[in-house]
């Protein structure tokens, strides 16, 4: 083989590499989603609400105890979220409620679908699983 052939063909194979790590990049949300705060934090009706809302909308991909292995879920990729691991805990109200609105694929942006209360009220129960 030729010497820039072969520079070439490690060219492509560099640049699927790079586009793999990129899809499988962590999900980040922008800091200043840290500091948007959770109206019905710990709220019982908004809990109510949102677990109603969750069951409507987000079992059938996080699965009902928001363990990411709901029946669309498990086969996605990346997989659904596992709301009850430590990063996602970690994450502030506000993150998680941009990442709700914005979406990533396959997961919808539900900021067109569902009202600004209603996500809120889905943080605030979704924390309710991560206990
Ligand atoms: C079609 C399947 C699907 C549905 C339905 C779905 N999600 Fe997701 N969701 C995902 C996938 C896949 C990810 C991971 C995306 C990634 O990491 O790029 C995700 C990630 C998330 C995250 C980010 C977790 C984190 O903090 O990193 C939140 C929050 C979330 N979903 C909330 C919801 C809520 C609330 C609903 C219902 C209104 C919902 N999702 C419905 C597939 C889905």
């Amino acid at each position: 083989m030729n010497k820039s052939l072969k520079i070439i063909l490690l060219g492509i194979g560099f640049f699927s590499m790079t586009n793999l790590v990129q899809a499988q990049t962590a999900w980040v949300a922008p800091a200043d989603a840290d500091q948007l705060t959770n109206p019905f934090a710990n709220n019982e009706d908004a809990i109510k609400k949102g677990k109603k809302l969750y069951a409507q909308n987000c079992t059938i991909c996080h699965g009902d105890k928001g363990k990411g292995d709901g029946m669309a879920g498990a086969a996605l990729k990346p997989k659904a979220a596992d709301f009850t691991t430590a990063s996602i805990k970690a994450e502030s109200d506000g993150a998680m409620f941009w990442k709700m609105s914005e979406g990533r694929s396959p997961m919808a942006a539900y900021k067109g679908m569902l009202s600004e209360e209603q996500r809120w009220q889905l943080v605030s129960y979704i924390r309710t699983l991560q206990k």
